[in-house]
């Protein structure tokens, strides 16, 4: 990948969930999001195999980010975790099918904005949805920890906390979080 691309999404901290490994990556998507629209339409000549290679570091960026959100979810018994994730596949099929629109038609002008359109409008909408729930799910929870540490005088990392989760394997079970 070019070490060099233009600022076409700028992060805000509007976008902040609150919780520093999730908005590290987040923003880190921003860059990735910004690498490829680089690639689409800086220089004016668009290359092919860059749009390919941006679009591909994309696709792998958005997956080992998934993972981490899904881990997190799943360790703190997230009850939205189910359809969560079902999100995250939905757009993992939209990349593929981008992906091969642009082996077929190669990167047209028309192609590459709705590529655009497509990957950033769902990334800003599903960070500022659905990944600000599971902000506010690790807020109370840690609420909940530090009320019950300061009741009872034990250190809040110390206290499991159960949670219910949507998930039919996961249960009630409790789980300690450690957040
Ligand atoms: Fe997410």
């Amino acid at each position: 990948m070019k070490g060099e691309f233009s600022t076409i999404y700028e992060w805000n901290s509007n976008l902040e969930i609150g919780y520093p490994i999730i908005d590290a990556q987040h923003k880190g998507l921003f860059d990735t999001m910004n690498r490829f629209f680089s690639s689409c339409y800086y220089p004016y000549e668009m290359k092919r195999e860059d749009v390919e290679e941006a679009l591909l570091y994309l696709e792998q960026y958005t997956k080992e980010h998934f993972e981490t959100e899904e881990t997190i979810q799943i360790e703190s018994s997230y009850p939205e975790y189910n359809q969560h994730k079902r999100f995250h596949e939905e757009f993992k099929i939209m990349v593929r099918g981008l992906k091969s629109d642009l082996e077929r038609k190669g990167p047209t002008r028309e192609l590459l904005g709705q590529i655009e359109m497509a990957i950033a409008s769902w990334l800003v909408d599903h960070i500022e949805i659905e990944d600000m729930k599971i902000g506010r799910h690790l807020h109370r929870i840690n609420e909940i920890r530090e009320g019950l540490a300061r009741r009872s005088g034990v250190v809040a990392g110390d206290i499991a906390i159960s949670t219910r989760n949507d998930d039919e394997e996961a249960g009630d079970a409790e789980i300690p979080i450690h957040i």
